[in-house]
């Protein structure tokens, strides 16, 4: 079988380059991009008077047939099938004669990849906001149905202020709604038909781009050929937004690796989202978010690769824009089954708040009898190094800080009075914190409200 672009050559291409050369083993995905890029394209070819009705149908007629091959999984490659593009309209030709040959008229493989590759990515993305969401509402759901409780909140690693469990599931929602967003406002660069770029000069055809656009469902035409078939930004910024979720979602994971560890015991995993050890009988590992947590660096990873294949480039078309299909491809590959596996996992996961409330200690409540001091009209930075040295007497004594009476407060500073002892309930420390996005359960529950306002309703 020739090359679809074989007339100038007269020697035979050396096989390894040929496996060099090939894309089909990553491009084959196209595959339904590709055909209705065709489809459209023929329209447009027949529109412009350049495929009579007659072969403009016969065209069409034969790319349905490839079509059902696709989808039936009955696609024969053979192997000089370069790329999708080549192997669909080799078949075409195959199936319908030299009339097959006049489709890519007017075309070149560089709009069509560019146009096959938006068409797909659109495709995608939608496919990613939905999982998106799924996890959103996983989040929001655990943080509805677990608000009354309350566990450490660390900085630093180190226990800092009680806080409610959902505040810390919902800190994800908001990460996750700002990766929604990005995807929406990306989305309308993607938006964009490249077709009828050419090569790289445009096409002699006079065909209504416009027109093509709205067939395909694309909001924009390009506006410049050689951008059109050189632009990869839509890629590059696909992958920053996979990389930027992955290590929202990697942050995440490093959270319930902890949480989960006995030690803290905060929450257990569902069987389900965990393996056991080969050796030691007890383990239960965390691997989904161990693996979430790795995967991310494979994201990045796709980024800084496309980036720098793309730095260097001259303008227009060069074959290195081939190697931008694996890591995007890849990229939406592992978001597409780690943000499942997450949303089971979270919605699977079991809590204590026994393991919570064990956790919480009197020195996180040193804020809030500095708070109290501050009611009492004293300045908050001397209320701080007040309760500075109350937290060093109670580490002298080797006890928590409600074991310090009244008197021994007062022999630190005389403001203090017995309504200071009230601040000993981590309940109390929460609900005083009560402005928008606070901890108190009014708050978070505001929040929640605000949060599921943005998802809409559910499926
Ligand atoms: N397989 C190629 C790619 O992915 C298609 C475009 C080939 N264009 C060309 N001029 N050889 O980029």
């Amino acid at each position: 079988m020739s090359k679809l672009w074989g007339g100038r050559f007269s020697g035979d291409v050396d096989p390894l380059m040929a496996q060099l050369n090939q894309s089909i083993r990553f491009d084959a995905r196209l595959w339904e991009a590709d055909i209705r890029g065709s489809q459209a394209w023929t329209q447009a070819l027949a529109a412009a008077g350049i495929l009579s009705d007659e072969e403009g149908q016969a065209i069409l007629v034969g790319l349905d047939q490839v079509y059902d091959e696709w989808a039936n999984d009955d696609f024969h490659l053979q192997p000089a099938d370069e790329d999708i593009h080549t192997a669909i309209e080799r078949r075409l030709t195959e199936l319908i004669g030299p009339v097959g040959g006049k489709l890519h008229t007017g075309r070149s493989r560089n709009d069509q990849v560019a146009t096959d590759l938006r068409l797909y990515l659109l495709g995608a993305s939608d496919s990613l906001k939905t999982h998106l969401s799924t996890l959103q509402r996983a989040l929001l759901d655990q943080a509805e149905h677990y608000i009354d409780l309350i566990m450490p909140g660390y900085t630093h690693l180190q226990p800092a202020q009680p806080v409610r469990f959902s505040q810390w599931l919902l800190s994800f929602f908001w990460m996750l709604q700002r990766d929604c967003t990005r995807l929406e406002e990306l989305r309308r660069r993607i938006d964009v038909l490249p077709l009828g770029a050419g090569a790289l000069a445009g096409t002699p055809v006079p065909i209504d781009r416009q027109a093509l656009a709205e067939r395909l469902g694309f909001g924009q035409v390009s506006m410049n050929s050689m951008d059109a078939v050189s632009d990869r930004d839509f890629v590059a910024e696909l992958l920053f937004w996979a990389a930027l979720l992955g290590v929202h979602l990697s942050r995440l994971s490093e959270d319930m690796i902890l949480f989960s560890n006995p030690s803290l015991g905060f929450i257990s995993l569902s069987d389900a989202y965990t393996t056991g050890s080969s050796l030691m009988p007890q383990k239960k590992n965390p691997d989904a978010f161990e693996l979430t947590r790795g995967k991310t660096g494979r994201l990045i990873g796709h980024l800084t690769g496309l980036l720098a294949t793309l730095k260097g480039l001259p303008s227009t078309y060069n074959k290195d824009l081939q190697e931008d299909k694996e890591p995007l491809f890849d990229a939406i590959d592992t978001l597409e089954i780690i943000l499942p596996v997450i949303t089971g996992a979270i919605l699977s996961l079991t809590p204590h708040p026994d393991r919570m409330t064990a956790a919480l200690d009197d020195f996180m409540l040193a804020t809030d009898l500095a708070d109290w001091l501050v009611g009492e009209g004293i300045p908050f930075r001397q209320s701080h190094h007040i309760v500075g040295e109350v937290v060093r007497l109670a580490e002298e004594h080797a006890c928590t800080l409600r074991d310090l009476d009244l008197s021994t407060l007062q022999s630190v500073h005389p403001a203090f009075k017995s309504e200071a002892l009230a601040v000993w309930d981590f309940e109390r420390s929460v609900e005083q914190r009560n402005t928008v996005g606070g901890v108190a359960r009014a708050a978070v529950q505001q929040q929640i409200h605000s949060a599921r306002a943005l998802l809409g309703p559910g499926d």
